[in-house]
């Protein structure tokens, strides 16, 4: 079976003959159905499902991470309302919606946070860049006049980040990845430029859990970020313990939070209270 992107939706075909069509109007995270149809000697055999299927994939409608809503025209009968009941569309204002928010995670809240405050940045810092993931927000966030810098002292996490960044078509020179520890952030942002700086500490997902982020590094780190920012601007550090890691790196973190003075710092620890203790806790430190 192939699904055939067209100018008015997708065509489905199998081999060379169109048996479904769905036509649709799609804007950023919206997408408004406007006919599904399956060809009469086709029906009942999940040629349907698997068209809708294929078209809420393709426009964003099984992203975990972001929000979406799709809508369709309200069901002829009760065999078709239970068809788009499957997917999770139900009656709303004359129409079908399917909406789907993403859960609340420590990272999201930190991307959330840092997204509300900052406007039009220039310099933005992933000092863990991982697998890229708060790297292409601050991409995003960054736009065509802002520029990122990433570090992670595996070579693995800046391919990964490279090749993210490249899938969601991020141009090339807006992020410049850095194979260096965010300890020596300094030698490559100067004092008073950076608008944020974000730390997700922990291990590489995927990799190997045995490196980690360790308190003495993590430690340096922070406080060359917190030299690197202009004043307004945010630190942001998301601090995880456990089993593997410890929560040596957790607790001098914190308490190296609680001991920056109110005079220059307002700080932040938001911790979700219903979560286990080792879950992973958001931090902020904003600079006066
Ligand atoms: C939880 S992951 C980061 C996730 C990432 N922000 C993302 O969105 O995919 C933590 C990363 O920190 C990196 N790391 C550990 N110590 C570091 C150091 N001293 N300097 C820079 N990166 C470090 C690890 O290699 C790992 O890739």
């Amino acid at each position: 079976m192939t699904l055939v992107q067209t100018e008015t939706g997708f065509d489905l075909y199998k081999e060379k003959l169109c048996i479904g069509r769905c036509t649709l109007a799609c804007g950023g995270a919206r997408t408004d159905i406007a006919a599904l149809w399956i060809a009469p000697d086709w029906r009942r055999r999940g040629y349907g499902s698997y068209l809708l299927r294929q078209v809420l994939h393709r426009c964003g409608g099984y992203r975990r991470d972001d929000a979406s809503l799709f809508t369709a025209p309200l069901p002829a009968g009760p065999g078709e309302a239970a068809f788009w009941a499957k997917f999770g569309f139900a009656p709303e204002g004359g129409r079908l919606a399917r909406r789907r928010r993403p859960d609340l995670s420590a990272v999201r809240f930190a991307q959330d946070f840092l997204a509300a405050r900052l406007a039009q940045p220039r310099l933005l810092v992933d000092a863990t860049c991982g697998n890229g993931g708060d790297t292409a927000f601050l991409c995003r966030l960054a736009g065509a006049e802002g520029r990122v810098l990433a570090f992670d002292i595996q070579p693995a996490a800046l391919e990964a980040t490279r090749a993210r960044l490249a899938r969601e078509g991020v141009p090339e020179g807006r992020c410049r990845l850095i194979l260096d520890s965010h300890a020596n952030l300094l030698c490559y942002a100067a004092p008073g430029s950076a608008d944020a700086v974000m730390f997700n500490f922990g291990w590489l997902p995927g990799a190997d859990h045995a490196v980690h982020s360790e308190a003495g590094a993590s430690l340096r780190a922070l406080d060359a970020a917190l030299e690197a920012l202009r004043p307004g601007c945010i630190l942001s550090a998301v601090l995880y313990s456990g089993a593997v890691i410890g929560d040596g790196e957790k607790r001098a973190a914190l308490a190296w939070m609680e001991a920056l003075p109110l005079t220059k710092y307002t700080v932040l620890v938001c911790r979700f209270a219903n979560w286990a203790d080792s879950a992973p806790l958001p931090c902020f430190v904003i600079k006066k």
